[in-house]
């Protein structure tokens, strides 16, 4: 039997539930950072230690954050469907929950990246000081995809989320691109399912059912709808 194609966009709002904090909510981290100074080139280029211990902080809380019950149910997925998972977020927890095909747009948490050299990349456990270099003898930075920054792996996330033959969303603004407009790729009759408690509109999307509930919960009545249906 050919499995049916499922791809899965999440941001912010699926590892909430896990105690990672969202960007734009009223608790987020835009409300206590400046995007420009801790997530932009030109942040970088004013204060590197800023930049450093924003981030150090972030990894420092993914390592005491755990898969929450939507991590899971998008990997149980797998069981059934044939899963590609493009993630917004930096943290490694549908690894950790076992999905096996993400792909990050904005980078990952636990990587640094040269400054001279945007292929040398590292493994990164702790923390990255003022000091820590590349093999080239740059100063290392987070492997993260910054504002005004290209998204290299878009192209990629894109051409999956065309072949899709079932799409869900949960918990993005879909405020910012080009992830947001990954939606314009998905084919007009494709059955598509957003899971928020508090929905971007999205009035402007085809067959879309809306699911205004938490992650964990929005995720388990999908499942049961999608194993019943496909
Ligand atoms: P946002 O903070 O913009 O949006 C989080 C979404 O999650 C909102 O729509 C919330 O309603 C929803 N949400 C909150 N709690 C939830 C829960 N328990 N279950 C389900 N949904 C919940 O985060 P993103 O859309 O991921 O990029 O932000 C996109 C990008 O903006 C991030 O990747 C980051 C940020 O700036 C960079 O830093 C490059």
């Amino acid at each position: 039997m050919i499995r049916k194609k499922i791809v899965v966009l999440t941001g912010a709002g699926v590892s909430a539930e896990s105690g990672l904090r969202t960007f734009r909510d009223s608790d987020g981290l835009w409300e206590e950072h400046r995007i420009e100074d801790v997530a932009s080139p030109l942040g970088w280029k004013r204060n590197q230690q800023l930049v450093l211990d924003f981030y150090n902080q972030r990894r420092r809380d993914v390592l005491k954050a755990k898969p929450n019950a939507a991590h899971f149910a998008i990997a149980q997925l797998e069981e059934k469907f044939d899963v590609v998972v493009v993630t917004q977020n930096i943290d490694n927890l549908h690894e950790r929950a076992s999905s096996t095909k993400v792909i990050h747009l904005h980078g990952e948490i636990f990587k640094s990246r040269s400054t001279v050299d945007y292929k040398l990349i590292y493994k990164c456990e702790g923390d990255i000081l003022i000091g820590d270099k590349c093999e080239k003898g740059s100063q290392l930075r987070p492997f993260i995809v910054w504002f005004n920054e290209a998204v290299p792996m878009i192209e990629v996330a894109a051409k999956e989320v065309s072949s899709a033959e079932l799409f869900i969303i949960v918990g993005t603004s879909l405020q910012v691109y080009p992830a947001a407009g990954l939606i314009n790729y998905v084919h007009a009759t494709v059955p598509k399912f957003l899971i928020d408690p508090k929905a971007p509109d999205v009035s402007f999307v085809r067959n879309i059912t809306c699911i205004a509930k938490k992650a964990s919960e929005g995720m388990s009545e999908l499942t049961d709808i999608l194993l019943k249906k496909y």
